[in-house]
This record gives C-alpha cells, sequence and structure tokens, in this order.
C-alpha cells in the first residue's frame, strides 16, 4: 500500500464465508462502501445479507475473509467495537426499550462507552438533530406511543448522535408505509450528502431505483455481482437476484356471485385505543374470488381482518360464512369452519422457541390426520412439515430447525405454508400484506399460490399496499379510508391513481362490495 493514499472505501470486505450448523450463509462474500453513498444490498431471502451485514457489525464473526474499515484491517468482536468504528446498524427488529423515552433510549448504552453526558445538552442536541431531519418526534415521548416510522427514527437518531459514519439499515421499509418510505429516503439522502456511507438491504427494486448509488447483489450466500445503479436495470437485477427472468401472472376470469361465502353487513370496530377503526363496513366475497383492499395501513384493515378472524369484538354489525352468523364465534370454531388468517407481522404469530415442524401445524393439530385426542401423530407431522417446506420453498436445514434461526422472509413463508397449506377445509384466506418483506421470487410464488387456491374455489380477501400486486391479482378491489369503504373496482375498470386518490381520502366513490 502506497504511502498515505487515503483509501476510496469506508469498508472492505474480502472473501467473507460464514457457516452456521448445516448452512453457509456467506460464501467469499465482498463488499465495498464508499464515502456518503447509498449503497443497497439486494438479494432473496435467505441470501446472506443481513448475516454480511451482521459481520460488518461484529454480531458474528467471520469463519474466512477481511474486513478493512478506512483502509486499516480490523477485527470486529461486537457491536461496541463495530460502534467504536463508527459504523451502526438498524435491524429488521427495532431494539428499543419502549416504556423508556426517546431520548433515554438514545443515550442509553453511551456512558459505558465513555461518552460524558450532560442532560440539557443531550435534548438541545437530539431536538437541533430532530428538526435538522424535520421529523416530529418529541424526545420525552414514550417509544410505545410512537409508531413504526417514529420507532425508525428513533434508531436512527441513536446512530447520528453516536456520530456514526458507517449506517447499515435492515430492511427498514418493511415496516412502513408508503408515505413513511418517502420521508426515510429523503433523511438517507440527507445523511449520504454529508459524507455517511449507507447499506441498505432490501429486496424491492423500486429502492434500489429510487435512493441507492450502488447496488451489490446477493444469491446463495455470495455476492454475485456489484453495479452503479445508472448502469444496470430491472431485469438484469432480477436475472442477478434470482438466477432467471421473471414469470408472468394474469388471471382472467368468470366468477359466479351467485352466493356470498363471506358477508360482512354494517360492521363496526374498535382499534386498540379504544377508537373507531372499521366504520360500518358491508361487503361480500363471493366463492373463489380474490377481493383485494387497498388503503394506507391503519385505515382500519386490521381490525377488520382482526374482526373475521373472531381475534377482536365487533361493537356491532354481522359476519357470516357460507350464511352462517359467526360474529360471535370463538377464533377455534372460525379456524374450524375454514377461514385462515395470514397476519402482517408473521414473526408476532410464530413461536420462535418452537420448531419448524411444531409452528407448522400450530393450528391443524386437532386434525386426526396429526392427532387423536391428545396423542400427536409425529411421523404424518414430520411428512407434512417436509412437503410444505418444499412445496412453499422455506429455506431451513430441517424441519427441527427453531423458527427463531429463520431468516426474516422464511418465518413469511412458513406462516403462509401454515395458513394456505394445513386447513382440511379451507374456505376463506384472509391476508394481512402476506408478501410484506418477501423477495421476487417468493412473491411470485404466493401469487400463484393464491391463484391456485382460488381456483380450487377458496375465497382471499387481500390486504395489501402495493397496488401493483392487488391489480395483478384481485377480481375487485375494494378500498378503505378512516374505517370507511370508500370505493369498490372491477377488474378491468382499475386506474391506479384514482384508487392512489382514494386511499388517501381526496377521492370517494359511491358504491358496495
Ligand atoms: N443465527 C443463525 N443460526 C442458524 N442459521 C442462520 C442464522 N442466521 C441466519 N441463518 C441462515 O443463514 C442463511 C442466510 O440468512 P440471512 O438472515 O442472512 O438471509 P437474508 O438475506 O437476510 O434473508 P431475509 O431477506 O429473509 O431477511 C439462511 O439460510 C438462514 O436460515
Ligand atoms: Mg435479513
Amino acid at each position: 500500500m502506497g504511502g498515505m493514499t487515503e483509501t476510496e472505501y469506508l469498508v472492505e470486505m474480502r472473501g467473507i464465508t460464514k457457516r452456521f450448523p448445516n448452512v453457509v450463509a456467506n460464501k467469499n462474500a465482498s463488499f465495498t462502501l464508499r464515502k456518503g453513498e447509498v449503497h443497497a444490498l439486494l438479494g432473496e431471502n435467505g441470501a446472506g445479507k443481513s448475516t454480511l451485514m451482521n459481520v460488518l457489525y461484529g454480531i458474528y464473526r467471520p469463519d474466512a475473509g477481511e474486513i478493512r474499515v478506512y483502509g486499516k484491517r480490523v477485527e470486529i468482536r461486537g457491536p461496541k467495537d463495530a460502534l467504536k468504528l463508527g459504523i451502526g446498524m438498524v435491524h429488521q427488529q427495532f431494539k428499543l426499550i419502549p416504556v423508556h423515552t426517546v431520548a433515554e433510549n438514545v443515550i442509553l448504552g453511551l456512558k459505558e462507552m465513555g461518552f460524558v453526558l450532560d442532560g440539557r445538552k443531550i435534548n438541545q442536541r437530539l431536538g437541533e438533530v430532530i428538526s435538522r431531519y424535520g421529523w416530529k418526534i418529541s424526545p420525552d415521548a414514550r417509544v410505545w406511543q410512537l409508531s413504526a416510522g417514529e420507532k425508525q427514527q428513533v434508531e436512527l437518531l441513536k446512530a447520528l448522535f453516536r456520530n456514526v459514519k458507517i449506517l447499515i439499515l435492515d430492511e427498514p421499509t418493511s415496516v412502513l408505509t408508503p408515505q413513511e418510505t418517502v420521508v426515510l429516503f429523503q433523511t438517507l439522502r440527507t445523511m449520504a450528502s454529508q459524507g455517511i456511507g449507507i447499506v441498505l438491504i432490501t429486496h424491492k427494486l423500486e429502492e434500489v431505483f429510487s435512493v441507492s448509488d450502488r447496488v451489490t447483489v446477493m444469491r446463495g450466500g455470495e455476492t454475485v455481482a456489484t453495479k452503479h445503479v445508472r448502469d444496470t436495470n430491472i431485469e438484469e437485477l432480477v436475472e442477478l437476484m434470482i438466477g432467471r427472468p421473471l414469470l408472468k401472472i394474469a388471471p382472467a376470469r368468470q366468477l359466479s356471485r351467485e352466493k356470498a361465502v363471506l358477508r360482512v353487513s354494517d360492521l363496526v370496530v374498535l382499534n386498540d385505543k379504544g377508537l373507531e377503526a372499521v366504520r360500518n363496513v358491508s361487503f361480500q366475497l363471493f366463492g373463489g374470488e380474490i377481493l383485494g383492499i387497498a388503503g394506507v395501513s391503519g385505515n382500519g384493515q386490521q381490525e377488520l381482518l382482526e374482526a373475521i378472524a373472531g381475534l377482536r369484538k365487533p361493537v356491532s354489525g354481522k359476519i357470516f360464512l357460507d350464511g352462517v352468523d359467526i360474529t360471535d364465534k370463538h377464533p377455534w370454531e372460525i379456524i374450524s369452519a375454514g377461514v385462515s388468517y395470514i397476519p402482517a407481522e408473521a414473526l408476532r404469530y410464530s413461536a420462535a422457541e418452537m420448531t419448524v415442524a411444531e409452528n407448522l401445524v400450530l393450528k391443524a393439530y386437532r386434525n386426526p390426520e396429526f392427532s387423536k385426542k391428545i396423542l400427536i401423530n409425529w411421523k404424518n407431522v414430520a411428512k407434512k412439515s417436509m412437503d410444505l417446506v418444499q412445496s412453499f420453498r422455506i429455506v431451513t436445514p430441517s424441519i427441527n430447525n427453531k423458527v427463531g434461526n429463520l431468516s426474516g422472509g422464511n418465518v413469511q413463508r412458513l406462516v403462509l405454508a401454515r395458513e394456505l397449506g394445513t386447513y382440511p377445509k379451507l374456505r376463506v384466506v384472509l391476508a394481512a400484506y402476506p408478501t410484506r418483506g418477501l423477495d421476487i421470487a417468493s412473491t411470485e410464488a404466493i401469487h400463484q399460490e393464491f391463484i391456485k387456491k382460488s381456483e380450487q374455489g377458496v375465497s382471499i380477501l387481500l390486504v395489501s399496499e402495493e397496488l401493483e400486486e392487488l391489480v395483478a391479482l384481485c377480481d375487485r378491489i375494494m378500498v378503505m379510508h378512516r374505517g370507511e369503504v370508500v370505493g369498490v373496482l372491477e377488474r378491468g375498470m382499475y386506474d391506479i391513481e384514482e384508487i392512489g386518490l382514494m386511499m388517501t381520502g381526496v377521492k370517494k366513490m359511491e358504491a358496495k362490495a
């Protein structure tokens, strides 16, 4: 190395290999980060993105390879070492303490790192940073009171407060609304303009093109290419990511609308704060129909699905399944009647300490196939689990692996496998953001699975923020805004701009589903 010439890179990772029992999560992976760039780390679920960045952040020690930071070879033994080097990371699951205030969360752990703290100065500095980035959080707010987007701002605040020069964000938009995403991207550009190098872990191609300067694609633990975003395109990145071009889907079909499978009438449901989240919602879902619910998340979609699943008591109104009133039925009875529920936060609805096989049969263990009275037939459970792992492409070394060890996207696939694959008579699927957090190939696989199920007569109520997804899949799209149905559109009449206006409450259409 020649004398004083400054390295062009903040970070250089070369030949990184990281093994877990039965899995090689990173194979000879290389990655560089420049000052002032947003560098997207793109790849399918399980490609090894989080692992590679956890190695940089010191959470994992690599089995092979070397890391240079500011041109100097370093050993990063833990997050403390990383922070000393100016490396910060915001994880897929936030690591904040809900009962503490924003300020308390930000300074947590700083003293131990040798920072001298002065209460007044802290609040002043926090205020400065918050206003510089145009955020609206207060240093005195308790974290549990904040929205997902605001919690993330607290994480960013922590990083800024620690003067990080290298910031890693693990799928930061998966918990954000489209509006919050716009704010985040502005923040990232501002940070980059101040010289911070940012790693954006993602599998969304839009994010590569809307905010990133360079992109490194990972597949099967390897870093298969690094490109300048201006020199690449969607097709090339898809092929690098999944190793083949994408299939197209377009199910145009005729459905009978004689008898509703699910009928919801004048439903009113409260949210956790006791406010009306669903206001007089009425609609019908027909056999084999895919009915989309478009809306900015937080407009009552979640509460509506929870009410149908029996997890939230409606204040008034009725829900009928095949003509039978299920409004006040117990969730177990609703499950037995063939209503499955794919919740938005898959991780929360799966037991991290249980194995893949146990999670897969969590709801189905009352099937005679798997249990007689209280005896569980583990042979059948194992067989079924292996089938599901294969058909839903769950990446796991075995069905006895703990769910907590799976990558984020694979937990999502597991919940989908359970909700679509283990009901003896599936009638209705309630799906909340089922492809959130999933890469292209898995999203495509889920879409195919929905189409297959609908062709078998299963009805699907699909809540999504991705209008492209709704337009591609749904027979009808119902738009919700502030708890109300503000419009219903038929396939063939979809207009993304119009739906967008309805979602934001600018436009309303008089129609009933
Ligand atoms: N702590 C761990 N123990 C065992 N296996 C692990 C662990 N962490 C990750 N793996 C495995 O390593 C592989 C890579 O996982 P990783 O979390 O890095 O993927 P990812 O690209 O971040 O995926 P996603 O987009 O789903 O978050 C996966 O097969 C995963 O199951
Ligand atoms: Mg990950």
